[in-house]
């Protein structure tokens, strides 16, 4: 695990942050900074937890965690492949078995986005519903998954089709958590940051750009200041939309058109955030030519994308028509249209229903589909 070219750890306790999520009844606190004060005492004593992890997190973390919650620990394999029926089924017979669980338990979820959308389902469905907590692990989850109450397992028709909007009691976004995560893996959360900062406005995406080389460094304050950043922006969208029946939730899903098609058409070669990356430079293209986004905000995006070390190439062999079928598979899709998240201006997304013709790819794909 690599920390040690790491700065010196400087940390201000005076960082942390905690960030209400207004929901009414079912509202929650996130909190982000260094360490986890505050969660035993979330969790009644009297209640019986059980910690749902994967083989790497639980690895450097559940014996920790269980110790100290009193908690009994179960473990998934790590990845994509987890979001199963198969591995669901499997873990209700474990938490089931034991027949220590009611409707009192609470399920803690320490992973990233994987064990957090795994284990939120089985909460929102095991008796019902029962409580859970998000201890993200990954960048990805922190900024992202773990807030806003969206839990599902994919379907070989598609990612995410099975799920439910279920929102966690609290969350504990504990920055150490990152010391271990691989490179690659903090890089490619680090694609839905840039998201958030494109679709909260020029001052957020300023911030990124004049503080781009402490972020790759991950130093402790600015990483903080970023996670609280986005988790504040996430909980507001959230807090208007909770289950994105208005639209304004589905603005998150900038860049993703491409993205989940590039996933499901190259499930090894990238992760979550790298696809999401691709399609968010896809996404300004077309937003330039069809709802006059200035050039130089594209560029500019761009240009922060690949300075963060993200890739922003649509690959030389991928088929457009590959593309226009998966594309057309996707949730949103409506006829031969698909409703892509375009953005007018930084902070304007707007949601477009394009038809998907070869003007539109040739637009998406850029320059290379000339080629083909
Ligand atoms: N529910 C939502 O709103 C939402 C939003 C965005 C993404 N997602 C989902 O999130 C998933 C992707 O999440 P992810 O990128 O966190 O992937 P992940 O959960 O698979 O984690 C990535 C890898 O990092 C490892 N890992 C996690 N934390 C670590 C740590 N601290 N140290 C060392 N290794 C660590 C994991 O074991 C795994 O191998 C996708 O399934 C996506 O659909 C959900």
């Amino acid at each position: 695990m690599r920390r040690d070219n790491w700065p010196k750890r400087t940390y201000n306790p005076a960082m942390a942050e905690s960030i209400q999520v207004s929901l009414g009844d079912r509202a929650y606190r996130i909190h982000v900074g260094r360490g986890l004060d505050g969660l035993s005492a979330a969790v009644p004593a009297s209640a019986s937890k059980v910690i749902v992890t994967d083989k790497n997190v639980g690895r450097l973390y559940a014996q920790k965690i269980s110790h100290m919650l009193n908690a009994r620990v179960l473990t998934v394999p790590a990845g994509e492949g987890s979001k199963s029926l198969g591995q669901l089924e499997s873990v209700f017979a474990q938490l089931l078995a034991p027949r220590d669980l009611d409707r009192q338990s609470v399920i803690v979820a320490l992973g990233g986005g994987v064990i957090g959308d795994l284990a939120g389902f089985a909460a929102a469905t095991l008796f019902r519903g029962v409580r859970y907590i998000q201890l993200p692990t990954t960048l990805l989850a922190m900024v992202d998954s773990s807030v806003g109450g969206k839990t599902a397992i994919n379907h070989e028709t598609g990612k995410n089709l099975i799920g439910a909007f279920h929102q966690p009691q609290a969350v504990w976004c504990d920055i150490a958590f990152l010391e271990t995560l691989p490179t690659r893996e903090y890089v490619s959360g680090l694609a839905e940051v840039i998201k958030t900062g494109v679709l909260s406005g020029s001052a957020f995406l300023a911030k990124l750009e004049q503080s781009a080389s402490a972020i790759v460094a991950r130093n402790d304050e600015v990483v903080t200041r970023m996670i609280a950043d986005c988790v504040r922006f996430k909980a507001a969208v959230v807090e208007q939309d909770e289950t994105e029946a208005t639209g304004r939730r589905a603005m998150l899903n900038f860049g993703h058109t491409l993205g989940h098609a590039l996933e499901n058409l190259y499930p090894d070669r990238w992760l979550h955030g790298e696809a999401v990356a691709i399609g968010m430079v896809a996404a300004l293209r077309l937003s330039v030519a069809r709802v006059a986004l200035d050039a130089a905000v594209a560029e500019r995006v761009t240009r922060l994308l690949h300075v963060l070390g993200l890739p922003t190439e649509i690959p030389p062999e991928l088929e457009a028509q590959a593309a226009t079928a998966v594309m057309l598979g996707d949730k949103k899709r409506d006829g031969g249209a698909v409703g892509f998240v375009l953005l007018k201006a930084l902070g304007e997304p707007v949601i477009q229903s394009c038809t998907i013709d070869s003007a539109l790819l040739h637009t998406l794909m850029g320059p290379r589909d000339e080629r083909t």
